[in-house]
């Protein structure tokens, strides 16, 4: 049996670990101090490439490595962005972190600014989790009064303070760029990169940018070592991820796993998930949000990591693992995934403004009354359109799952409805 292994959420049930002095009697912040006192930031940084980490954001880029990315020696000062917007669709992670155990994620803040040399670190929290922005902000109040974050923290020469900056209800400032933008008080348009952020972010200034639940890892990291992270999951997917499974599952929840090749997507839908609340067949299952490629049920079978899922044409994504049964009619599913992005889109680059809507439309259309002669092919042939010419990925997360379904269930989108 599949079970899960606690180490982000080895205290999250109690609701004490909110407050500093139980996050300390638990051990947190002894890592941070251990590095401000005994190691040099690039003995923070060596550790979290040994770990393997990769970020928890979605892209899974290797998180040590971006960091090497910040420019040494050059006087600009340079900032940590937490990605805290959190809105992909069945992705809910994030918003426990900050919510039953923040000083972790702040930790993991003070690590990654102490490795790259940042003074200023920002939270970017969607605007909607007020509640996440009030007991972050407790935190760092609490975080503040003790030393721990601001001048010359704990008696060392190392000072970083941690602001919170609420969004505004954007899909799109969850983009990196597009949230920088906004960071600045911007309008959240993404920027072309490269430069990339570490090099060239917030004010022209190094910025790394990484997500709350990859700040969190690299308090473990820090905490119980790089070797012991690697030594967790499996290559190339190591350590614990936080999966949030959703949908038509008996047990829906957010859950802390290993990836494994010994064990399978379905392993996991079924022993963590309870397979489906009704009982009814899986219809298909979207492994790592409504960005990314949907999975037919005869297509759960490959390894629960990074690799094996993208050699099954999909993605594990931010980790949400959202599962539908086959009492649903996937022209609705493909519809309101096409009016999510067309409505998110920003606008600023006319692949994604006009083609997200045109899409949405002509599946309107295929629900209200099914395709005509020849539109599946025109719908391939504009989403092919929209794929690799546009600023951000906020255009391929239409592409990809609308694609998808076309030539996955062409069943669904056969016929006229008659009806
Ligand atoms: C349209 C769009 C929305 C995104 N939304 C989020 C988000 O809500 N949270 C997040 O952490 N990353 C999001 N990302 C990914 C970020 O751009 C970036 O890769 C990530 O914050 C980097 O952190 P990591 O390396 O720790 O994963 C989004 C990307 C795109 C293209």
């Amino acid at each position: 049996m599949i079970q899960e292994t606690r180490a982000m959420l080895e205290f999250a049930d109690d609701p004490k670990q909110i407050e500093l002095a139980t996050y300390r009697k638990n051990g947190g912040y002894d890592a941070f101090e251990k590095a401000l006192k005994e190691m040099s930031p690039d003995d923070v940084t060596q550790e979290v490439l040994k770990s393997g980490l990769r970020g928890r954001g979605g892209a899974g880029f290797p998180t040590g490595r971006k960091w090497q990315f910040v420019p040494k020696g050059n006087d600009k000062p340079k900032y940590i962005a937490v990605n805290a917007d959190e809105s992909e669709p069945g992705t809910c992670k994030d918003r426990v972190i900050m919510e039953q155990d923040p000083h972790q994620m702040l930790e993991g803040t003070l690590l990654a600014a102490y490795a790259v040399g940042a003074t200023t670190a920002y939270i970017y929290i969607r605007g909607e989790f007020q509640k996440s922005i009030r007991i972050v902000e407790d935190a760092i109040d609490e975080a503040r009064a003790a030393n721990l974050i601001g001048k010359n923290i704990l008696g060392t020469d190392f000072s970083c303070d941690i602001w919170v900056h609420p969004g505004a209800g954007a899909y799109i400032c969850g983009e990196e760029t597009a949230l920088l933008t906004s960071l600045e008080g911007n309008r959240g348009y993404p920027r072309i990169k490269p430069p990339f952020p570490a090099v060239e972010g917030l004010w022209r200034c190094p910025t790394v940018v990484n997500n709350v639940e990859t700040m969190a890892c690299v308090t473990q990291i820090l905490r119980r070592g790089g070797d012991w992270f690697a030594g967790l999951g499996c290559e190339g997917s190591t350590g614990t991820r936080l999966f949030c499974l959703s949908g038509h599952l008996k047990r829906p929840g957010v859950y802390e796993l290993e990836c494994s090749t010994d064990f399978t997507l379905r392993d996991v839908i079924e022993q963590i998930g309870g397979g489906t609340l009704s009982g009814a067949p899986i219809q298909g299952v979207m492994p790592g949000g409504s960005s990314f490629p949907v999975l037919r049920a005869d297509e759960l079978d490959c390894g629960f990591d990074i690799e094996s899922v993208a050699k099954a044409g999909s993605s594990l994504g931010s980790g949400a693992i959202m599962v539908f049964d086959d009492t649903v009619n996937v022209r609705d599913v493909v519809l309101n995934i096409s009016e999510f992005y067309s409505h998110e889109s920003c606008g600023q680059c006319t692949p994604c403004r006009e083609g997200s809507d045109w899409v949405r439309r002509m599946l309107k259309k295929f629900q209200t009354d099914g395709p005509d002669e020849g539109d599946i092919a025109t719908l391939m042939d504009v989403t092919d359109k929209m794929d690799g010419t546009t600023i951000c990925a906020l255009a391929v997360a239409i592409v990809w799952p609308v694609q998808s379904f076309l030539k996955k269930y062409p069943e669904a989108f056969a016929e006229k409805v008659t009806a």
